[in-house]
């Protein structure tokens, strides 16, 4: 059993996993989940059109990792960063306003990108060839009804797989 377990962890480099939520209390629930499953140097990079429910899902796993309901998570505003206490610093970044990898290059992301902390990335599809090569990237989309999300996680690289296997089971 044990063995075909770790067969498992080993050759299954890209799994994808494809929820459905039909309402932002739900995507907020599965945000829930994964934070429960990241850890300290987590990455999570968020990929989706404007209303797709990044920020939404952020707020979840925020929730998930620990932090407490009185710090509001919001997208970040002007500062483009947010940080946020909980089990370890959690740095909530939006790239929405970043026009130019000029600007990408002064936010100086690697700081937190090789952190300790556990980064959650919105628009993330902007720095993606900065980020390490084991990070865990959620693509968000608009489905049939207005509250409808699909929502396909998938890890990039080793390091993720014991936490898709976490949100299986
Ligand atoms: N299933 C759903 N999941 C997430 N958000 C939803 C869902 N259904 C409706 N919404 C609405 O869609 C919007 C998502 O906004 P937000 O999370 O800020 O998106 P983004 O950060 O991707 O621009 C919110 O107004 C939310 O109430
Ligand atoms: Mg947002």
């Amino acid at each position: 059993m044990r063995k075909t377990h770790d067969a498992f962890s080993q050759f299954s480099q890209n799994m994808q996993l494809i929820f459905t939520t039909h309402s932002p209390t739900e995507t907020q629930e599965l945000g829930y989940r994964i934070g429960k499953l990241l850890k300290k140097g987590s990455i999570v990079a968020l990929i989706g059109d404007l209303g797709a429910g990044k920020t939404c899902l952020t707020q979840g796993i925020a929730r998930g990792i620990g932090i407490d309901a009185n710090q509001v998570v919001n997208s970040p505003s002007y500062i483009l960063i947010n940080e946020y206490t909980g089990s370890c610093p959690v740095y909530h970044i939006d790239l929405y306003r970043i026009r130019d990898s000029a600007e990408l290059d002064d936010l100086g992301l690697e700081e937190y990108i090789y952190g300790h902390g556990i980064c959650v990335i919105e628009w993330a599809d902007r720095l993606l060839e900065s980020l390490p090569e084991s990070y865990l990237k959620i693509l968000l989309s608009h489905a049939k009804t207005e509250d409808t999300r699909t929502i396909e996680i998938i890890n990039v690289g080793a390091e993720y797989t014991k936490l898709i296997e976490g949100l299986i089971s």
